[in-house]
């Protein structure tokens, strides 16, 4: 069973989380649903790949909400063109001050706003947000890659996700080159670890729709990677 907040997590950094967050969240948003991308890494990426400058909203941003200055709600924001809403992080500020429980409490604010889906990017590793967003989630999703130490930390991570009172049943493995026997095995090791894995393939147009600021799901042209992020979203959104 999944649930409405989704996070992806992982204690390694470059495991394609904030590239599946964002992505995910634009094929469910095209497919209708209402989605909110609650951006809580510092280094803001997911606000800048969905075009949106981090610098822009100063203290309009999750760290504020974080600290208890601003209410959830108050650092909601629309995100032109793309039927999806936003609570941004500002780039290079660090929660310092941290309100206990701030994740649980502003998403249960914002349930009346009757979001579908309340997508989570966060940072690598399990400071107090990672562990507050692992409380926070009703279905945590596991982002790995293809390298050795990403499978070499995932008992870490099982055992984080059991310490916060979640078992994660889903994983998603990024930039899988199929020809590389590291990468079959890692495949092959997945499938026994988890009840559902997705695979994303190594993709060019994924880069490129960072660097343009534009999720997958809303550039024009074909992207492989965008067929497993529909996938994704269609296992969160019917469960198949
Ligand atoms: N399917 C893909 N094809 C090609 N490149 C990809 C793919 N998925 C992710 N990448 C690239 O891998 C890198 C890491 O991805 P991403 O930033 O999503 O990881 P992350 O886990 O959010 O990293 P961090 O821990 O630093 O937040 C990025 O440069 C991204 O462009
Ligand atoms: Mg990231």
């Amino acid at each position: 069973m999944t649930g409405k907040a989704v996070a992806f997590i992982s204690n390694k950094g470059g495991t394609g989380k904030t590239t599946a967050c964002v992505n995910v969240a634009a094929c469910l948003a095209q497919s209708g649903n209402k989605v909110l991308v609650i951006d809580l890494d510092p280094i803001a990426s997911a606000t800048a790949y969905l075009g949106i400058k981090p610098e822009d909203f100063g203290d309009l941003s999750i760290q504020s909400a974080a600290s208890g200055e601003k209410k959830i709600g108050e650092v909601i924001f629309e995100i032109e063109g793309m039927d999806m809403h936003v609570v941004p992080s500002c780039r290079g500020v660090t929660f310092e001050k941290i309100k206990k429980n701030f994740l649980t409490s502003g998403i249960k604010k914002i349930e009346n706003l009757d979001y579908d889906f309340i997508m989570m990017d966060t940072p690598p590793g399990f400071d107090y947000v990672s562990r507050e967003v692992i409380k926070a989630c009703d279905t945590p999703i596991a982002a790995l890659n293809e390298s050795v130490f990403s499978m070499e930390n995932l008992p870490l991570l099982k055992d984080i996700a059991s310490k916060g009172g979640k078992r994660i049943d889903c994983a998603i493995l990024s930039t899988v080159n199929r020809r590389s026997r590291v990468s079959r095995e890692v495949v092959n090791a997945l499938s026994s670890e988890f009840e559902r894995a997705f695979i994303v393939p190594f993709d060019k147009q994924v880069p490129r729709s960072q660097a343009l600021g534009v999720p997958l799901a809303y550039l024009k042209g074909r992207s492989r990677a965008l067929r497993c992020y529909r996938s994704v979203a269609k296992f969160l959104a019917e469960g198949e």
